[in-house]
């Protein structure tokens, strides 16, 4: 489907921005300095790849640029584990810690420092290297957020063996589809994960998902709680086995030198069609990326506490829970469940417990907190916190301005990241310091990178108004392709504006420069900072035998940014009825995933088609919005549309995440 005309209506908002200039206190102790901006973008990345990353073998070349393939650090060999951990023991600094981890149940906790980080992946890799993980063996991670996550994940690195994470929340057959695509051998999980006080079934999930994925070797399997597991003799072991005995001295096990290049993990991402891509990150460029973004962006200090409230199962944890922020050798905190556990000041809580310096969350976060009231955040000592961050979705500026008067206390800078994961690391962004703040809008490019915003024809479009966004320079830690589909990566990245980026989102840059993303222009849906295919949602929808049609589409939603409302038409005999309204969003958890369920369902006895029978879903979205109807006269019967629209979104909104 073509994507739509971005609205010029969006150019209103432009009136009366409020514009939070840098704190002259922060300004002056800043990592990034003015003349960040003014360096040539090979010569930026090869001093900070030389001063902030240690090689084993030097590069020869900072960058081989075959649009659209890009090598980076050409030649180079490192190891990312060694990075993240060896070398800041052999510095000394193995007394620093790593992680505060705090478990959901109250008092639960643990302090790791880096030295503990090394013995346990130390240990760890030793096990893996005994059961017959080497060099390019792939793995698929289903673990939620224990220490043991991030242990794996640099054991791997260690050893050089690609690996997919998939976010905890996914059904069986989710998670069949990924390791699947990813051939995997060896995959590792936890019995049970707990989240909002419930146990979720992590271990059945994958006995379920691997009764059709035939590569599969052996299951690893962390003990989490003491619930009853099933054991599979010959394939499954636990843990605790597999490290027991095993030496935690890091000579036993030297880190391998790995190319640049080298595949580190496929994180699988939805499209626009059913299948989610597997997107190809690697080690060198993908390292030095996600480490000095972090440094700048979140102007991370020695004594910084550092705290993602992200899912390491999505992109931001990948690249600023565990490789940015440890090969920066900074502390952070891992906290395993929900925001609201047991009540709405347990992340007041855990930043007071921590003097946490710097949060970074999602802004469909701070929309729950809003909700929730400020009264939580006000019983706690919050004065540690110099700086705060959102990703995921855009801020809408209410959100903005009560993160940083009732987080931040209108002290501390707010850093709207946007980025994707394709891109691995944050690509527009405010740099704290030196950026004039505006609510809603993640400002100006990351040094080095070139940003357009373009018409149908990829023509810039003046200043202030809106087009699609593209990039027009290569970056780091960029995707290096979508795993076993080259076409499916020129087709959907570099084809629809020859030599440049589609990012997929619509944007505006305005007078000064600055950048406002205005969410998806294809048929990706953002809830909660997630995206979610429509595609993939109706599929689910239609597998089911009462199903007869099915059409899927995004709605602006107060809490979630966006929500998922789907318009079904039933077989006949069949009727629609709460029940099978409660029976069709179980059956979308269960193929997709707790976070696809869609919030209203719209039931129809026919949908809109043109005369030809394409699903107009230009009009739904309008239904969906409780928008006027646009034009109808392509419309083979247009009483249906409007049929439609009295049934309006009646079901009372269900929200998942
Ligand atoms: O639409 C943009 C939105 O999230 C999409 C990327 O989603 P994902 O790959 O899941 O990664 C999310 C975390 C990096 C983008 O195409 N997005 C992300 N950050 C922002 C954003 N939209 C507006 N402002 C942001 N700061």
């Amino acid at each position: 489907m073509a994507p739509e005309k971005p609205k010029s209506a969006i150019e209103t908002l432009q009136v009366d921005v409020k514009k939070y200039p840098p704190p002259a206190a922060f300004a002056a102790q800043a990592n990034a300095k003015p003349e960040i901006y003014d360096q040539e973008l090979e010569a930026f990345w090869d001093k900070e790849a030389k001063s902030r990353i240690s090689w084993f073998k030097p590069y020869h070349k900072v960058l081989e640029w075959n649009l659209p393939y890009a090598k980076w650090f050409v030649g180079g060999e490192l190891n990312i584990c060694y990075n993240c951990v060896d070398r800041h023991v052999e510095a000394g600094k193995g007394a620093k810690v790593a992680y505060y981890w705090e478990g959901e149940g109250v008092g639960e906790r643990k302090t790791i420092t880096y030295s503990d980080l090394l013995k346990d992946v130390v240990k760890l890799t030793n096990g893996l290297r005994k059961l017959g993980v080497k060099k390019g063996t792939h793995c698929g991670i289903y673990i939620a957020m224990v220490p043991e996550l991030p242990v794996l994940m640099l054991a791997l690195a260690r050893i050089g063996a690609p690996f997919t994470v998939v976010f905890a929340g996914f059904s069986p057959d989710s998670l069949a589809d990924r390791f699947n695509d990813m051939e995997v051998e060896f995959v590792f999980t936890q019995n049970e994960g707990l989240r909002g006080g419930k146990r979720l079934p992590l271990k059945a999930n994958v006995d379920e998902a691997l009764k059709q994925v035939p590569t599969v070797k052996k299951m690893v399997v962390y003990k989490r709680t003491d619930g009853a597991t099933a054991m599979q003799v010959g394939r499954d072991l636990w843990w605790h086995d597999v490290t027991a005995g095993q030496s935690d001295d890091p000579k036993s096990c030297p880190c391998e030198s790995l190319d640049s290049e080298h595949m580190l993990y496929l994180l699988y991402t939805s499209g626009t069609t059913a299948k989610p891509k597997g997107i190809m990150h690697t080690t060198g460029g993908y390292l030095v990326g996600t480490a000095t973004t972090h440094h700048y962006i979140f102007d991370i200090k020695p004594d910084d506490v550092y705290w993602c409230a992200a899912d390491i199962g999505w992109v931001t944890g990948h690249s600023y829970i565990v490789y940015g922020p440890l090969a920066n050798g900074c502390t952070g905190v891992i906290y395993e469940g929900t925001p609201n556990f047991p009540n709405a000041e347990r992340w007041w809580d855990i930043i007071e417990r921590y003097k946490v310096s710097i949060l970074y969350t999602a802004p469909t976060a701070i929309r729950a907190h809003m909700k929730w009231g400020p009264q939580h955040a006000a019983k706690h000592d919050l004065k540690s916190l110099r700086l705060l961050g959102s990703v995921g979705e855009p801020i809408n500026p209410e959100a903005w301005e009560w993160y940083h008067e009732h987080i931040g206390g209108r002290r501390c800078p707010i850093v709207d990241t946007w980025w994707q994961t394709e891109t691995g690391m944050i690509l527009i962004t405010p740099l704290p310091g030196i950026t004039t703040l505006k609510p809603g809008s993640a400002t100006k490019p990351f040094p080095g990178l070139v940003v357009a915003v373009v018409n149908d024809k990829g023509e810039e479009v003046p200043l202030g108004g809106g087009g699609y966004l593209v990039l027009k320079s290569p970056w780091p830690a960029m995707l290096r392709g979508i795993y076993k589909a080259p076409e499916r990566y020129v087709q959907t990245y570099w084809s629809r504006f020859p030599g440049m980026y589609f990012a997929g989102d619509g944007a505006r840059m305005d007078k000064d420069g600055d950048l406002w993303l205005m969410g998806r222009v294809d048929d990706v849906m953002n809830v909660s900072g997630h995206r979610i295919s429509t595609i993939e949602v109706e599929s689910a929808l239609v597998d089911h035998p009462k199903v007869a049609e099915a059409a899927v589409c995004g709605r602006a939603d107060a809490l979630t940014g966006q929500a998922i409302v789907a318009f079904v038409t039933l077989k006949s005999g069949f009727e629609a009825t709460p029940e099978m309204l409660a029976e069709l969003r179980e059956h979308v958890g269960k193929k997709i995933g707790a976070l696809a369920k869609p919030a209203n369902i719209v039931f129809t006895p026919d949908l809109p088609k043109t005369r030809s029978g394409k699903i107009m879903r230009r009009l739904l979205r309008d239904v969906a919005e409780n928008r006027p109807l646009g034009d109808t006269t392509t419309l083979a019967d247009a009483a249906v549309v409007k049929e439609i629209a009295t049934r309006a979104v009646t079901e009372a909104t269900q929200h998942e995440v």
